[in-house]
């Protein structure tokens, strides 16, 4: 089934799109990576076919830009389906430059259903997150958890972009599937494809990462005095080659005789919450290195815990995580240290 079906990747090269273009690749997919490097590098598609020893098409484009994104499907379609990761996604950011946000997030969506009918492409898996959820009354956090209002607005982007595929699909021809990732990390075990992060990193295991290597100085805790068991925050981090498989998965749903004229959403989390302490202690034991760290005030906005049910991901799309914290520690500090042979 899998055969030549031609996929369209946006953000095809950034740190979950590259992973999910190796795993189309295995599968016998055809993907072609829109991108225009707004935060990612050129290289990465040599290191694609690297992996794969299939080198993808490649179209530096805006998405945010019809009449681009129109040029991107006469040159390289007609597409099957189309996969769209493009956005931005650091939340501090968010919250200087709103307006970039919603015009970025929310504008790159609206161009891409707009040209998708203009070529008659109804098959879309669309790049959401778990910060639709907030911090949820009840734990693990189901699909049918009640949303509240997001904390940033890079969360409210998600929010509403899954409510615009949720509107045009009750009146048009548009089949979707929205994935809501908990917290992915972690590298091919190639180490040849890893998250690049811009300037000083958000997330945890880049800093984690970029302190190890001694980039940073030390990395800060962000709360020690949380509502749980060692009193650091909880979240559900999840690797990026699982996460990457459950979009074949998510496609192949989409073909599938189960999927119908709708949008449908999947958390994509483990099922497991690991505090920021447990996270250093994995990372300490797998890599053999001590890390330098301090417990500092909490970070706001942040919340306290929040970890996926993945049972209806597990049951519906026939997928599930075959990879633990240890192997996003142990995944992440070989791409940190091939980034450091190598620039
Ligand atoms: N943390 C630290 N020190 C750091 C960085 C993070 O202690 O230097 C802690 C945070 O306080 C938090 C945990 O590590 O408790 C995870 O933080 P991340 O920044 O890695 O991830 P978040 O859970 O804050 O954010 C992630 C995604 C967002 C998404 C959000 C949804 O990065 O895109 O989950 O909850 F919106």
């Amino acid at each position: 089934m899998s055969d030549k079906l031609k996929i369209l990747v946006t953000g095809g090269n950034g740190f979950i799109g590259s992973h999910t273009v190796v795993e189309l690749l295995h599968a016998g997919y055809n993907p072609v990576i829109a991108d225009n490097f707004s935060n990612s590098s050129p290289g990465i598609v040599e290191n694609i076919e690297r992996i794969t020893g299939k080198r993808p098409a490649f179209s530096e484009t805006d998405i945010c830009s019809e009449s681009e994104t129109q040029k991107l499907f006469l040159e390289h379609g007609p597409f099957d389906a189309v996969i769209h990761f493009a956005a931005f996604k650091a939340v501090g950011e968010s919250m200087e430059k709103p307006l970039m946000y919603y015009h970025n997030n929310i504008g790159s969506l609206i161009s891409l259903i707009r040209v998708m009918q203009q070529n008659q492409v109804s098959k879309l898996v669309f790049s959401s997150s778990c910060t639709v959820y907030g911090q949820p009354d009840i734990l693990p956090v189901t699909e049918k958890t009640p949303l509240k209002s997001a904390a940033s607005p890079y969360g409210k982007t998600k929010q509403l972009c899954e409510e615009i595929i949720n509107d045009v699909c009750t009146v048009e021809k548009l089949d979707a599937v929205s994935l809501r990732y908990f917290n992915p990390a972690g590298a091919h075990e190639s180490a040849l494809i890893g998250e690049l992060p811009l300037g000083i990193p958000n997330n945890l295991v880049p800093f984690i990462m970029q302190t190890a290597i001694g980039k940073r100085e030390v990395l800060n805790v962000f709360g020690g005095d949380y509502n749980t068991p060692d009193g650091t925050a909880i979240r559900d981090y999840i690797h990026v080659v699982d996460v990457a498989k459950a979009h074949v998965s998510a496609l192949q749903r989409l073909y599938s005789q189960h999927s119908h004229n709708g949008n449908e959403i999947f958390n994509l989390g483990t099922g497991k919450g690991n505090s920021v302490l447990e996270a250093i202690n994995s990372f300490e034991k797998t890599s053999g290195t001590k890390l330098n760290y301090k417990i500092v005030a909490r970070r706001s906005g942040d919340i306290e815990k929040v970890w996926a049910d993945t049972s209806m991901a597990n049951k519906e799309l026939g997928w599930k995580t075959e990879l633990d914290i240890d192997d996003i520690m142990r995944s992440a500090w070989n791409w940190e240290k091939y980034l450091a042979s190598n620039v």
